[in-house]
């Protein structure tokens, strides 16, 4: 029956809990992750697309910025694409900010081969993972692994065990509330082996739906459209696809190249923040404590400002200051509740909303006000790209 000892104990191996290693480890703290999936599972797990500019930095200051550097796509702008017109919103040229296209699967597949060649323990496929003791001075985690009872014993638990995880769960419910929203549309997400056709994203409202072109490298595209939330992918070929893509993606004299599509899967899409990201010796991270829906390519970015506070407050703790770390949870919340914000605005413009049609059809018009607003103004397009590109933390 293993027992081991350490400082920091992490639940969950998803960019947060990998990224919390790492820098802990960079500052000479000791840690150890605990995942319930396998090491190829996390590795394959394709999500996010988008680096906010301080997601780069931050990476880049921790070693890690290497093939971001290579291969990462830096992005002056994007489209914005409304009733069949686009508009470049560049906001490198209004607010000399940028962010850069690399997928999460790549930052993941850079933590996992960082902490390899380091040395990092980090147990996968862990079962039966539980927390215990939070208020105590000695919390513990408890799991199954190869065959083995383990017990970790640390000084802080950091929950990056993502929506479902078990840490959040473990607060008491009189301790914490959750705020939610649903949203009554999902997205459907390509990935498909053809050269981008656009040289930036391109965010489209057309009157059937959203539309989404995005990318991975010079021969790989990523692609989204609005569905319904009960949608099959079944109900969804290839060829579907390709046809519903070029009706809203279309504006006259451009065109839309198509390839093999590698993957699909249908995303439901959430808004949901907690009242808290810490409880005692708990903090939460990333997903764990907060989910925006995708629209503004927030959710990876929340991971690693999460990230970038607690470390920096953990560190001064152990320096022995504990100002930071007991600012922590307010001071990611503030943060988050303004990406939650910017978030649901990027998904209620961008989206058909469904309803009585007399409903629908004055939202969406408002929709149309909004896009032609924001991209006629440059007090406006500055907001957005302040946000799109990352708030200071
Ligand atoms: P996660 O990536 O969820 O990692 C949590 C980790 O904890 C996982 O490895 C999980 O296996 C592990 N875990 C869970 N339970 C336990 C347990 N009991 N014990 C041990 N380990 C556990 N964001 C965007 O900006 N754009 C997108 O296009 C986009 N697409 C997405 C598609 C999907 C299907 C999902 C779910 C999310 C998407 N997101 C997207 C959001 C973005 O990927 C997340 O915000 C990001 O992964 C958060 O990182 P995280 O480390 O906090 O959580
Ligand atoms: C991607 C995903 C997003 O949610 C987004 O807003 C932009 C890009 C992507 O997967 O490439």
């Amino acid at each position: 029956m293993p027992n081991e000892i350490t400082r920091i104990a992490i639940i969950g191996a998803g960019p947060a809990g990998l990224l919390l290693a790492w820098a802990l480890r960079d500052a000479g703290i000791d840690s150890i992750v605990v995942e319930n999936r396998s090491e190829d599972y996390v590795l394959a797990r394709i999500r996010a697309g988008v680096l906010e500019q301080g997601s780069v930095e931050t990476l880049t200051r921790l070693g890690l910025g290497d093939r971001i550097a290579s291969d990462g796509m830096v992005h002056n702008g994007i489209y914005l694409q409304a009733d069949g017109v686009r508009h470049n919103v560049n906001f490198n040229e209004l607010i000399g900010r940028t962010v850069t296209v690399y997928g999460q699967q790549e930052v993941v597949k850079d933590l996992v081969a960082a902490h390899r060649d380091a040395g990092s323990t980090i147990y996968y496929e862990a079962t039966d993972v539980s927390v215990h003791d939070l208020e105590s001075s000695d919390p513990r985690v408890t799991f199954g692994h190869g065959g083995e009872q383990h017990t970790i014993t640390a000084d802080f638990i950091v929950g990056a065990d993502g929506f479902h995880g078990v840490c959040r769960p473990s607060i008491p419910f009189s301790d914490i509330t959750l705020y939610d929203r649903n949203y009554p549309f999902a997205w459907l997400g390509i990935l498909a082996d053809v050269a981008p056709s656009t040289d930036e994203l391109i965010y489209a409202l057309h009157e059937d739906g959203f539309a989404m072109h995005s990318m991975r490298s010079h021969t790989v595209s990523r692609l989204y459209l609005q569905v319904d939330p009960t949608e099959d992918i079944a109900n969804w070929p290839d060829e579907r696809i390709w046809e519903t893509l070029q009706t809203r993606l279309a504006v006259p004299g451009w065109t839309l190249h198509e390839g093999t599509v590698t993957e699909k899967s249908i995303t439901p899409m959430r808004s949901f923040v907690a009242s808290r990201l810490d409880y005692h010796n708990l903090f939460l991270v990333g997903d764990a404590g907060h989910i925006v829906p995708p629209t503004g390519a927030k959710g990876l970015n929340s991971a690693i400002s999460d990230v970038t506070m607690l470390a920096a407050g953990l560190i001064s703790h152990y320096a022995g200051d504990d100002g930071l770390l007991s600012r922590y949870g307010a001071a990611a919340l503030a943060r988050q509740w303004k990406v939650q914000q910017f978030s649901q605005w990027m998904t209620e413009t961008l989206h058909r909303h469904p309803g009585d049609l007399q409903t629908n059809e004055f939202d969406y018009r408002s929709q149309l006000g909004r896009i032609d607003y924001v991209t006629g103004s440059l007090h406006a397009q500055r907001s957005l790209a302040e946000q799109y590109t990352g708030l200071p933390l």
